[in-house]
């Protein structure tokens, strides 16, 4: 493989335009085709972005030669086969939040990628983020002492059509996979996985979750407040209190431009990234530890390793099990 990267996107909703609108701003980053379930929609996606080649099927693409890394960027519930079908092909993966539906799905994802020894990613932008990095960075350096207690959290009041995917339990719907794996994944971030899980939800009719609380608990006594929710306006924010000092990262968390320190005792600092690209979304960074990994020969990323996220999928599971929540495939 030259320097370059060759990628194909693999559906064509609101974040394959906003993922690759990044990803053509990264060096090295070719977009070479995307693929549609629909021919018209392949096409004027690929006008849209000025890519070369359409299909309109998804074997179209994973059977194209100079595609080296697919994008991912289907409903949860589609990750699995997308993925499936790509590694299978030989191609390495970048799978979209949440990874998959469950940990059951997840687990297969990542044998196919071990034993193809393709590399495989999800695509948890926050922790490719350069202020997260900062931001991990310190804590691990005891800025803040021991931590004690995480809170996190994002939800917007959404104004969900009958047919959105949000409020439809085959889709993976509600507000925990697209928004609560935010908080889940800052919180595994920072303190790995938790021993203990709580949760309590508001759910729809269709039995999605509109509103959720989570508890999270670890043997050290560290715990985790989260929420997730898509009836409220949430802060989107986030705090990292510690034994000699605090943190506390704006709206939005998950992407934020910067964050204030608190030690105990001293000025609190504010930590920024400076002036990020003009007109990129944050996903440009995600997508160059990709390039940088394929072209290392590296399978998975120490920035978002598969256990990680092999991790938070089981905690996903414990809090929709305590909430309530079963996605038909669960029972397969
Ligand atoms: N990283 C982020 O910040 C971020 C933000 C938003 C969403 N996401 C994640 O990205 C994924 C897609 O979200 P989105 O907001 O882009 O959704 P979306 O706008 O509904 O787009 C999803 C696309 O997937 C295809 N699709 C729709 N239904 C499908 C089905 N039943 N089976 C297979 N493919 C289907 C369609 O493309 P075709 O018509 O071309 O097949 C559709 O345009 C979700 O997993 C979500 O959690 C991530």
């Amino acid at each position: 493989m030259s320097r370059t990267v060759r990628w194909g996107v693999l559906a064509t909703g609101g974040i394959a335009a906003t993922f690759t609108a990044d990803l053509q701003a990264v060096p090295g980053a070719e977009v070479v085709a995307v693929a549609s379930r629909s021919e018209a929609s392949a096409r004027a996606f690929a006008e849209r972005f000025g890519i070369p080649r359409a299909y309109g099927d998804w074997a179209g693409l994973v059977a194209d030669d100079e595609v080296d890394v697919v994008y991912v960027a289907t409903p949860h519930s589609a990750h699995r086969e997308a993925a499936a079908l790509a590694l299978e092909a030989g191609k390495h993966v970048l799978c979209e939040k949440a990874f998959t539906l469950n940990e059951r799905e997840a687990r297969e994802l990542v044998k196919l990628a071990r034993d193809r020894g393709v590399f495989l990613m999800e695509a948890m932008w926050t922790y490719c983020n350069p202020v997260i990095r900062r931001l991990t960075e310190l804590v691990r350096d005891g800025a803040i002492g021991e931590i004690r207690t995480v809170q996190a959290d994002f939800g917007f009041a959404a104004d969900l059509g009958p047919d959105h995917r949000l409020r439809d339990p085959r889709l993976g719907g509600g507000a925990l996979l697209d928004l609560g794996v935010y908080p889940v994944s800052f919180a595994h971030l920072l303190l790995g996985e938790p021993d203990r899980v709580q949760a309590d939800a508001l759910l729809s009719p269709e039995g999605v979750d509109l509103n959720t609380g989570m508890l999270l608990g670890w043997d050290s006594g560290a715990n985790a407040l989260l929420s997730c929710s898509i009836v409220g306006h949430h802060p989107t924010a986030a705090t990292v209190i510690g034994t000699a000092g605090r943190i506390d990262i704006p709206h939005s968390f998950f992407h934020p431009e910067g964050f204030v320190l608190r030690r105990d005792g001293a000025e609190p600092e504010e930590i920024t990234s400076g002036p990020g690209p003009q007109g990129l979304s944050g996903m440009q960074y995600e997508a160059a530890e990709v390039m940088r990994a394929v072209l290392a020969g590296e399978t998975e990323s120490p920035l978002v390793p598969l256990e990680g996220s092999l991790a938070v999928m089981r905690t996903l599971d414990a809090v929709r099990d305590r909430i309530g929540v079963r996605y038909p495939v669960d029972a397969l």
